[in-house]
């Protein structure tokens, strides 16, 4: 039978050809475009959902699976920045999601999860992040995950289902309960494709379920052993809170397993931003040599809270007011997440960033307080 043409129309008129093979050309960089729409939200679980992001110019995404976006948003006037790991695959570069799971009492994720819509634009920054398979290729993989920790590690399996590799992964996650498990159906479909793809899921408790065949407990030596025999051979990824990070470094040290195929993400930055600063070799080289500039300090003056302190000229502006006890927000203190960025009124800084702000931000004078040392007295919006 034959259907009338119209039938056929496209949807979108921008998407015919052949503007649609043009798009993918054109990469997104949160530098030339900094606002991405939320084209879906799915719910994952009772407390997690997925927000799904596109270019408004139609431009494809290109990040390694695992690394992260900075969400710049604008709540209760205040503007607030936080990171979510992409948890989509880079094999589908036409849009890009985050998986959110509520934090109870948590201020961003709570907004996410009651505001945001298909439909509203939120600004983006990166992505950014080293924490990737793609810079540690091995035969073997084993995936430790427990609750959100769950996303980088879930971009990594997507992307080797998508490319068809049928690489040797143990995908291990831990939850509270079955009803908990992010993305259980999927990782079934992945491993139902894939013949070296297996996956164990470790529930604290039963929860409501009365079907779980599946082990109840706390991932443990015995039980890693039990899964994955031969885990002293893999490649380890894993994500989690902390003291689930802490339990699996204890037990893969318990192990002797090597510490250079470990791999490990922290969602909350606390062990970077608690940690005493990292020694920059080359500037201390240049400290012991160049006496003056050792010695040189400048006053780095505040103007919203009316704080004036002072600076080692070798010092990141932020270690030095927390130092003074002058509080600022920051996450990452590596320059890449964005969250220490403020005006520069006056003064001249030497910063090295790892993407948390954009060209055309430093053109307008902002800087990042965490990777920023003083070049001269400085004044700071803030
Ligand atoms: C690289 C990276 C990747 C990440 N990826 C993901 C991801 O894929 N999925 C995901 O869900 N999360 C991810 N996160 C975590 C995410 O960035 C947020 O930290 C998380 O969503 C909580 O943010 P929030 O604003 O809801 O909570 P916050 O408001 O930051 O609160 C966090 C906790 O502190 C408590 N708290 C807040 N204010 C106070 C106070 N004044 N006194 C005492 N306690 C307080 C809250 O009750 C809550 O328990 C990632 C983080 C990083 C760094
Ligand atoms: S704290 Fe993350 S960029 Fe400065």
């Amino acid at each position: 039978m034959m259907r009338d043409a119209a039938q056929f129309e496209p949807v979108d008129s921008r998407l015919t050809q052949p503007d649609f093979w043009q798009t993918l050309q054109s990469r997104w960089s949160s530098d030339d475009e900094e606002t991405l729409v939320c084209c879906q939200v799915r719910q994952e679980t009772h407390d997690v959902k997925s927000f799904f992001f596109r270019s408004p110019q139609g431009r494809t995404f290109s990040f390694e699976p695992g690394q992260f976006i900075t969400l710049e948003l604008e709540i209760d006037g205040e503007t607030i920045n936080r990171c979510y790991t992409i948890s989509s695959s880079p094999t589908r570069p036409h849009t890009i999601s985050i998986t959110v799971k509520r934090v109870p009492g948590g201020k961003v994720s709570n907004w996410l999860h009651d505001n945001l819509q298909a439909g509203a634009p939120v600004r983006v920054l990166g992505p950014a992040g080293e924490f990737t398979c793609a810079r540690h290729p091995a035969r073997k993989y084993l995936f430790l995950s427990a609750g959100s920790g769950i996303t980088p590690l879930m971009s990594m399996s997507r992307a080797h289902h998508e490319l068809s590799e049928d690489r040797d992964i143990v995908f291990v996650h831990s939850a509270r309960t079955p009803d908990d498990i992010i993305f259980s159906r999927e990782l079934d479909l992945i491993a139902s494709n894939q013949n070296q793809f297996r996956t164990a899921f470790v529930c604290e408790r039963i929860g409501n379920r009365t079907n779980w065949h599946g082990v109840t407990g706390f991932l443990s030596l015995p039980l890693l052993k039990l899964i994955a025999p031969d885990f002293m051979e893999r490649e380890i990824f894993t994500c989690g809170p902390a003291p689930y990070m802490q339990a699996v470094r204890d037990l893969l040290d318990e192990a002797g397993f090597e510490r250079k195929h470990y791999h490990e993400e922290s969602f909350s930055f606390e062990r970077l931003t608690g940690s005493a600063p990292e020694t920059d070799e080359s500037a201390v080289a240049q400290a012991t040599t160049e006496t003056f500039e050792e010695a040189a300090t400048f006053t780095v003056t505040f103007t919203k809270s009316h704080r004036e302190i002072t600076c080692g000229a070798q010092q990141h502006v932020l270690e030095a007011a927390r130092q003074a006890g002058v509080r600022l927000p920051a996450s990452c203190t590596q320059g890449m997440c964005g969250t220490c960025k403020v005006k520069l009124t006056s003064g001249e800084v030497e910063m090295k960033h790892n993407g948390g702000i954009r060209q055309r931000e430093i053109d307008q004078g902002m800087v990042l307080l965490c990777c920023s040392k003083p070049l001269s007295d400085l004044v700071v919006e803030k």
